[in-house]
């Protein structure tokens, strides 16, 4: 796993390089750490509130603390129809979590998403990006025991 002090080193030079610094530590850590938002401040000579500003600017950054394993459960109108609510009320009872907060082991997070152009077998949910189709509120024990 790649230290964020590193990465923030490697891009310190480069244009655009605190951007590039953050996907690279959400790619790690899924998250930016604030230990993280505050060394990247000093390295591109910011304030910490302006370090923290740049991260939040962008949707696809978070940071929240999230878990090794994103999931997300599809609430577009196909997927919802096919019963996305209680899929999700199945993962909310097994993973002991509400939708936006993280598993104390930090292993899952559990978050919604839009449509991910996979209706043809709702309900959808992806995990780290990984699709899982026709999702029943029963299978829901048997494909997170499969995350480790
Ligand atoms: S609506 Fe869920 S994949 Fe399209």
């Amino acid at each position: 796993m790649a230290n964020y002090m590193d990465i923030i080193a490697g891009c310190k030079d480069k244009p655009g390089g605190i951007i590039e610094a953050y996907h690279a530590i959400q790619k790690e850590y899924n998250y930016i750490p604030e230990e993280a938002l505050k060394e990247a401040a000093k390295a591109f000579k910011l304030s910490e509130a302006q370090a923290f500003g740049v991260a939040t600017f962008y949707s696809y950054l978070s940071v929240k603390k999230r878990g090794k394993y994103i999931i997300r459960m599809c609430e577009s109108a196909p997927c919802h129809v096919a019963g996305a609510d209680e899929v999700l009320k199945a993962m909310e009872a097994y993973l002991g979590i509400k939708v936006g907060e993280t598993t104390p082991d930090n292993k899952f997070t559990l978050e919604l998403s839009e449509c991910v152009g996979q209706c043809q077998a709702t309900p959808v949910v992806t995990i780290n990006s990984e699709p899982v189709f026709n999702v029943k509120p029963e299978m829901v024990p048997g494909i997170l025991a499969g995350y480790k």
